[in-house]
């Protein structure tokens, strides 16, 4: 069953007030902080803020929406199970239950839009689409680039997905994640219509409270001085996105009903590994020393993409071209990219205020040992 609901979105903003208080008896401590940034946000001044409900909210991307819709003067809900960064937003709803088979708290409630960050199994996202399609208006998933079925050549939303060779297969892998992430797409399309429904598939996600170090690796790194061991060449691209542009581009979809598919990245062939090093060096004032070592090298010592190296990818690799997806639809519909610099600058300030036990290590790139052997490796080669 799909529903077109744009009559229904028309009247619930304007009628937001009465349904905010009538339907939500939860919402009166939200209020309270609603109110707060009512004054505040962009979007009160017209009167026109929204519900919101995202399922997720407290991991890593959660919190920039959260606080984005907040600004704006939006109304936010939260859906999850209470186990992570539990101690976040105190003031606003929280719906406990988990997305296998843990729904009921939803039920009998209505917003004007969800936000799907954590669906990456396709009968948790059915199962939440088929119970929200009749509670909101418009549904926006978070999916990823990962889709793809393949980075021998550059992507665009059009592009082949990957497929599961068994589609019941619900266990989470670095091989089924795409596949299972398309079917995910799929399930939420079988029952939201399309005018209401926003799939965003952003590449690496990068900024304060990256969970991962794939890009935070690069000018913490390059803060700690030194020879340091950089892929490839400068010519290289690399391709980003902001966790904060990300938020702003998701909130802007939801009050404009921005309906589609839209790959959330810094444009193609805009940033190289050239720049990545020009701007850490900039943003740390650090003495690094590049020493750049070849492809052939790279696989020679089997340095892995991803892990040791991350977010770089050989040339000449089966990833050579996840770098290059083609993001002109989101710059058309309003994503705006900030310099990569910023993200750099704003990763270090992030890090340095994180405790020692979070920055004794990071959760990705070369460990000095691994980095000194291989740099090590190289200069004998070279001889
Ligand atoms: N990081 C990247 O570079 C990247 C790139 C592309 C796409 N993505 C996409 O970004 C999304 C993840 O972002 P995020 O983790 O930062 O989102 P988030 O919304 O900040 O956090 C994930 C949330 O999901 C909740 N959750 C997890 N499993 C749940 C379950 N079974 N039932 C109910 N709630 C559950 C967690 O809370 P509880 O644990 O308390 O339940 C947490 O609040 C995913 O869709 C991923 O595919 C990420």
């Amino acid at each position: 069953m799909k529903k077109s609901r744009r009559k229904f979105i028309q009247a619930g903003v304007l009628g937001g007030a009465g349904i905010a208080t009538g339907g939500f008896g939860l919402a009166a401590n939200a209020e309270s902080t609603a109110n707060k940034s009512k004054q505040v946000g962009d979007q009160a001044g017209k009167g026109r803020y929204l519900n919101i409900l995202i399922l997720g909210g407290t991991g890593f991307i959660g919190p920039h929406m959260v606080r984005e819709a907040l600004r704006r003067g939006h109304r936010v809900s939260l859906f999850n199970r209470g186990q992570t960064n539990d101690s976040l937003f105190p003031d606003l709803p929280h719906f406990v239950g988990d997305r296998d088979n843990g729904l009921d708290s939803l039920k009998g409630h209505r917003w004007d839009a969800v936000i799907d960050n954590s669906g990456y199994v396709p009968r948790h996202v059915a199962d939440s689409a088929a119970l929200l399609a009749s509670a909101v208006s418009h549904y926006l998933y978070v999916s990823t680039i990962s889709v793809y079925a393949s980075f021998l050549q550059p992507n665009s939303e059009d592009s082949p997905l990957g497929t599961m060779a068994n589609e019941n297969n619900e266990e989470v892998t670095g091989e089924t994640y795409g596949p299972l992430k398309a079917l995910c797409e799929k399930r939420v399309a079988e029952q939201i219509a399309a005018e209401d429904l926003t799939i965003l598939r952003p590449t690496y996600i990068c900024g304060p409270g990256d969970r991962t170090d794939r890009f935070s690796y690069w000018p913490i790194r390059t803060a700690s001085g030194g020879d340091m061991l950089w892929p490839g060449t400068r010519n290289d691209p690399v391709q980003i996105i902001d966790v904060r542009d990300l938020a702003t581009f998701t909130i802007d979809c939801i009050e404009r009903k921005t309906a589609g598919i839209y790959n959330t990245v810094t444009p193609a062939g805009m940033y190289d590994m050239g720049q990545l090093h020009d701007d850490c060096l900039a943003v740390s004032a650090a003495d690094m020393k590049a020493i750049w070592v070849d492809n052939q090298f790279v696989a020679q010592q089997n340095l892995g993409e991803g892990r040791d190296l991350p977010i770089w990818a050989a040339p000449d690799g089966e990833a050579r071209a996840v770098a290059l997806v083609d993001g002109a639809r989101a710059v058309a519909a309003g994503l705006n990219n900030r310099p990569v610099r910023e993200t750099a600058r704003d990763t270090l300030t992030w890090w340095s205020t994180l405790p020692a036990e979070r920055t004794a290590s990071l959760r990705a790139g070369l460990s000095a040992a691994r980095e000194a052997e291989a740099l090590a490796a190289w200069e004998s080669q070279k001889g």
